[in-house]
């Protein structure tokens, strides 16, 4: 049974990219994989990211010192087979609140001065599913790339499922039969 902890960055409750991301969860959930919902927008943190203090280098403990609700979830991460990140695609990249998370994970790498690494997270998957507004083609693809070089780097296998020139109204994207079964099948494939 795959353990999968989704961590939603889209500011917009009723939006399409947690519409789409719902489908997803819910067809890994059909496949008896254990899914825990993070909602990044409201964690709480005493600092908006990652001070550079470098304190998690010199600890042995995969942990940010900060010790505040986004450093705890972030510490819960090598606990999952499989870590989602949700999005919509905000200038080209993730959306703030996402960020604010993704920077706290230096703590799960510890960069050792004598160019050994190691990695919390490795062996793991991680995945994205992004939605993105404007017409451009591939627009996606600078936003898939933040995230699948840090899953190179850290040991990780990558998914992305991608959904480009999205113009309808909050929420309804799903209605689209083909959208929503590329979700599922996404949701599908995470829990095998
Ligand atoms: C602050 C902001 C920045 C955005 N930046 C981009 C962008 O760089 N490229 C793009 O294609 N769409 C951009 N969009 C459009 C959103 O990515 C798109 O509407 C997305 O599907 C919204 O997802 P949601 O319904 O989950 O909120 C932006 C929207 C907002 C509000």
């Amino acid at each position: 049974m795959k353990k999968i902890i989704c961590i939603h960055g889209g500011p917009r409750k009723n939006g399409n990219t947690r519409a789409v991301t719902a489908l997803a969860m819910d067809a890994a959930r059909r496949q008896q994989a254990e899914i825990v919902d993070i909602d990044a927008t409201t964690l709480d943190f005493k600092v908006p990211g990652c001070l550079g203090c470098h304190k998690c280098q010199k600890s042995e403990e995969f942990l940010c010192s900060l010790g505040d609700q986004v450093a705890q979830t972030v510490a819960t991460l090598p606990a999952y087979d499989v870590i989602v990140l949700s999005t919509p695609l905000y200038w080209w990249s993730y959306a703030a609140q996402l960020k604010i998370f993704i920077d706290r994970m230096y703590s799960l790498c510890k960069f050792g001065e004598d160019g050994k690494y190691r990695m919390a997270l490795a062996g793991r998957k991680l995945a994205l599913i992004a939605t993105a507004g404007g017409p451009m083609e591939n627009n996606l693809e600078l936003l898939e790339m933040q995230w699948r070089i840090p899953a190179e780097m850290m040991g990780c296998s990558f998914e992305s499922c991608l959904f480009p020139n999205v113009t309808a109204a909050p929420g309804t994207l799903v209605d689209d039969r083909a959208i929503a079964a590329k979700a599922r099948e996404f949701g599908k494939m995470l829990a095998c």
